[in-house]
Order: C-alpha cells, then structure tokens, then sequence
C-alpha cells in the first residue's frame, strides 16, 4: 500500500444532507483500524448530487469515485479504496470509475466551476495552484477602461436572471461620481432563491475565492472600495465559508487595504438575509443591507447611479462575478468563444425535481431541454414521462414537450415567451396537476408580495380565487370559461402594471400552465 491514502469527502451542503460527516468520521475510524495514514480532504461537490455522498480516492490513474457512501459502507469499502490507491481497480458495487471519465461530468464544459469538487475551498495554496488570482492579477495590470472592454467584448451577461449585458453595468457605474467623502460599492446578490437552484451556494461552499477574486475585479473596474455578499440566511454553511475565505483572502493580502499590492483597497463583508423572495430583486436586497425592510425601490434612479446608500453600485449575481476571472485571465474573446447568437459563455444549470440525475451541468449555452433531461438527468427520478419543466425558477413558464429542443439561449426561450433565467430546470412527470401549479405560482406571489403595487399584492391574491372557480366549474362550460377570461386580463394586469418582475411575471407560469395543459383546467 501507498505510504498516505487520500481520500476525499465533499463538505458541500448537498453532501451533509446525506451523512458526509458521518462518512469522513467512519473513513477515520477505518483508517485507524487499519493503522493507515490517511489524509481525508474535505472538497466541493462534484455536482453529481444523486451520487452524494461521493467518496474519492487518488490512485496513479487518477480520481476514482465511489457513490453514493453511507458510513455503513466504509467497513467494506476500505479495502477497495486501499486497494485502489495502488492501482488495482475494485469491483466494489459504488464504484463509479475515474471521476472525471463519468460522462455526465466529461460532457460538460466547466468554466466556472472548473475547480469545484477538485479543490479544498478553503485552501489558499490549491486556489493558486488551480490558476487562482490569474484575473485578478491580469486586471491589476490593466486600466479600468482595458478591464471594462474585456468584461464588455466576452458578451457576459447577468446570471441572475434578466440577462443584462455586465460591461455596460460596469461601464455606468465606472463613469458615475460618488459623492464626496462616500464610495462605490460592489454588491453581490447570492440570495438565490429561484426553486431548483444551488448553483451560487455550490459556488460559494466549493470555491469561495473565485467569487471574491471576481468582485475584487469588479471593484477595480468602477473604482469601488467596499463590496457585501448578500446570502439568504438558508445557507449557513455558504455563510461560514465566504466568511472565512474572505478573512484569510484578506490576511493574505488578496483584498483589503492593498489589492493585490496595487495600492487600492477593496474591504468586502458578507451579510445575512433574512429568508425573502423578494429580498432577490436588487433594490429591496439593497434596502435589506441598508437594515430597512425589504420592499422594491421604483426605478429611476438605478443602482447603477444611486445604489446602496445612495451611492453608485454595481450589483451581480454569484455566477456573473465568477465568470470573471476566467474572462480576464483568457481574454473575453476566450469566453465569448463559447455559446450561441447573443448568449455567450457557460450556463451551470441546475437539475432538480423529479430527476433520476439530479446535479449541475455547466455547458455552453445553445444545448436543449431535451438534452439536459434525458442525456444528463436519465429522465424522471419515479420513472414515468416527463410532462412539464418549469425553467427559470418559480417565475418562470412550464415548457412543455413541444418546446424541449428549442435551444437554450437567452433570445431563443424569449422568442417562445420562456426565460432561461438563472439555470434552474424543476421537472415534473405526467401525475403533475398543472392548474395547482397555477394555483401555487398565483400563491407564491401572494406570500411573497413585497406589497408596494396593487397589481401584484391584490392581484395575486384573487389569482388563486379565480384558479379556484375555474378548477371548481370544470364541468361547467359557462362559468368556467368566463374565470379562464378573467384570469387572462387579470394576468395582462400584472404583466403591464406591476412595479417589479414579481408580479410581472408570475403569469408566466400561469399562463403557459393554461395554454399547454387546458385539459388541467377542465378545458
Ligand atoms: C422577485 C425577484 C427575485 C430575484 N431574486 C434574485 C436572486 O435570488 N439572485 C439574483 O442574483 N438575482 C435575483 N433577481 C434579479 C435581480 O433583481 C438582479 O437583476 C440581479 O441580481 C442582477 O445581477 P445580474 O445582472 O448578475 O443577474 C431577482 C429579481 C426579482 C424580481
Ligand atoms: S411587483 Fe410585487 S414585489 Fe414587485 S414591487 Fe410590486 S408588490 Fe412589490
């Protein structure tokens, strides 16, 4: 045997939630059984969440993975993984082979999460190792204007949801005047709250300097000296992560009074939110992190001008910044590279629901629905048909078969009244009663209605009334379709009239759950 066996044990959530730690306790107790070295590593996920706890061990050939691990299956595990190290395959049941030959991960194109999974996160060295602070050093070296033309020319768009191109974000709060005595202010949205998405905490808890390295970055661009992480308070092991990288980041001097020893300061702080949808849209996390209540600011004036405390505020979400580096590092030319039409670059979409495959899949933009349900996710987790994908989040339309080899791109999915938003696909089989999902988007939005305009706080509220009368006069033709009636108009309110996308765009689901299942609603 190897004189040292390393084995690794992710520390990612999706991982605790399924016995890690029990697992990374028992592989210890093996190990002292046997009277083995062992260095255990606790790394990010994988992303191939149905195999969590996936346990890895290095052999001459590389990674071999093992999963899904539960602490009961260490006693006879060990032997295998010993025997791994050495080089002599197992024919252990877990074994899943060289982790990085697993097709669902061999298939992706991992830009952003390239060393998620790999890496200790906490790990200044396998950072640096890794290509860690290359954008960060590269940006250094540059003006503001040369790192605002490549963040512009890759095409990066926001990964938040609306899509909007992040140089001209950068570019207006570059050329905006603080007042004076004040700063600019980078902020980072990772409250992440769209149904089906991890993608942003899996970042966080796997590979928490890239985030930090890509707002650094940003600061540098628009001349900003102070950033915040705004994180949804369910994501505590996200918390003590980035605040911990963030605290020895800035020891080692990556961030802090002297940026890279550029003699710029950039100080960031990472903040808790208090578990609201609504807390997501920019202006009400801004309110959120000004300690008020979180309700949507109108806009004009955008945050851009006036953000946070009133100053000029550039704000992204988790995978806008941490595309960054790699843009800066390999020229956004390299990142634009990747992608179709307008939507360049990777997308990590997340696949959750009733998935046999659930995990992360990072591809370039332009692969379909089809290919991420069936070639990734092996279809449904009970096994019977797919019938409807709501895409986007809990704002965003059921695609329906017909749709699933529309490409995923940005204008593509507008173009069918979708939207791709922050990658998370939830997936339902054919039991699914699409009026009750009607029913719950109308809900959601009433529960989660910051309340400021009437369409969206009254309106949602007698969405689900309508719902109600429709679903409960399915048999009668004439009361039922004078609801249907209503609810459209109802739902042309919202669309036109709401303040923010809360309430413009919970009809989406709405509607597209009307118009491609009639037959939920009785017609
Ligand atoms: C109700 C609502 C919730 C939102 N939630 C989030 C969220 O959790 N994370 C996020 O990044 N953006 C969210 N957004 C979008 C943000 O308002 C904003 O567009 C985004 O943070 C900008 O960053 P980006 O350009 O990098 O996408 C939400 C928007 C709305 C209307
Ligand atoms: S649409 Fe809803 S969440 Fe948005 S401002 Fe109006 S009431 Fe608030």
């Amino acid at each position: 045997m190897s004189a040292m066996l390393t084995l690794y044990v992710p520390r990612d959530s999706a991982a605790l939630a399924v016995g890690a730690d029990a697992v990374a306790d028992a592989l210890h107790a093996a190990a002292l059984a046997h009277g083995a070295a062992l260095q255990l590593v606790r790394n990010g996920s994988r992303g191939l969440l149905w195999l969590e706890t996936l346990v890895e061990v290095a052999t001459p050939q590389g990674r071999v993975a093992y999963g899904p691990v539960a602490p009961d299956d260490v006693p006879a595990l060990w032997p295998a993984l010993v025997a791994e190290a050495d080089g002599t395959p197992s024919a252990h049941p877990l074994r899943q082979g060289v982790t990085d030959q697993i097709p669902y991960l061999a298939l992706q194109e991992r830009l952003t999460f390239r060393r998620v999974g790999i890496t200790d996160p906490l790990s200044l060295d396998d950072y640096a190792a890794h290509g860690g602070w290359a954008g960060l050093q590269a940006a250094v070296g540059m003006d503001s204007a040369a790192i605002l033309h490549e963040v512009t020319h890759s095409g990066l768009r926001g990964r938040g949801g609306a899509a909007f191109p992040a140089g001209i974000k950068w570019k207006t709060v570059a050329h905006a005047v603080a007042t004076p005595g004040a700063t600019k202010y980078v902020v980072c949205n990772a409250d992440e709250g769209d149904s089906g998405t991890f993608a942003d905490r899996m970042l966080m808890e796997g590979d928490p300097y890239l985030l930090i390295e890509g707002m650094a970055i940003a600061a540098l661009a628009v001349g900003a000296t102070e950033g915040y992480v705004y994180i949804r308070s369910e994501y505590p092991h996200a918390v003590a992560t980035l605040t911990e990288a963030v605290a020895r980041a800035t020891a080692a001097g990556w961030i802090g009074d002297d940026v890279c020893r550029s003699g710029r300061a950039f100080h960031l702080h990472v903040r808790m939110g208090a578990g609201s949808y609504v807390c997501g849209e920019e202006t009400a996390m801004l309110e959120s992190l000004e300690g008020k209540r979180g309700i949507v600011r109108a806009k004009p004036p955008l945050p851009a001008l006036e953000g946070l405390f009133g100053q000029p505020t550039v704000i992204n979400n988790v995978l806008t910044f941490a595309a960054v580096p790699t843009i800066l590092a390999q020229g956004g030319a390299f990142y634009r590279n990747y992608g179709v039409g307008r939507s360049h670059g990777t997308l990590p979409f997340q696949l959750a629901g009733n998935i046999r495959r659930g995990g992360l899949v990072e591809k370039a933009f332009g692969l379909t629905l089809r290919e991420l349900l069936y070639g990734f996710g092996g279809g449904t987790a009970s096994g019977r048909p797919v019938k409807a994908v709501q895409v986007g989040g809990p704002l965003g339309t059921y695609v329906p078969e017909s749709q699933w080899d529309v490409p995923l791109d940005y204008e593509a999915y507008a173009a069918i009244g979708a939207v791709v938003g922050h990658g998370g696909l939830v997936v339902h089989d054919d039991t699914a009663d699409m009026a009750g999902l009607a029913r719950y988007a109308m809900e959601f939005c009433a529960l989660e209605s910051c309340g400021k305009c009437t369409p969206c706080r009254i309106g949602s509220t007698r969405g689900v009334e309508v719902i109600d009368r429709i679903t409960l006069n399915r048999h009668q033709p004439v009361v039922r379709d004078q609801q249907v009636t209503l609810l459209r108009d109802l739902c042309e309110t919202m669309v036109g009239g709401s303040l923010c996308a809360m309430g413009g765009m919970t009809p989406f689901p709405v509607l597209s759950a009307l118009n491609h299942y009639p037959a939920d609603f009785g017609l």
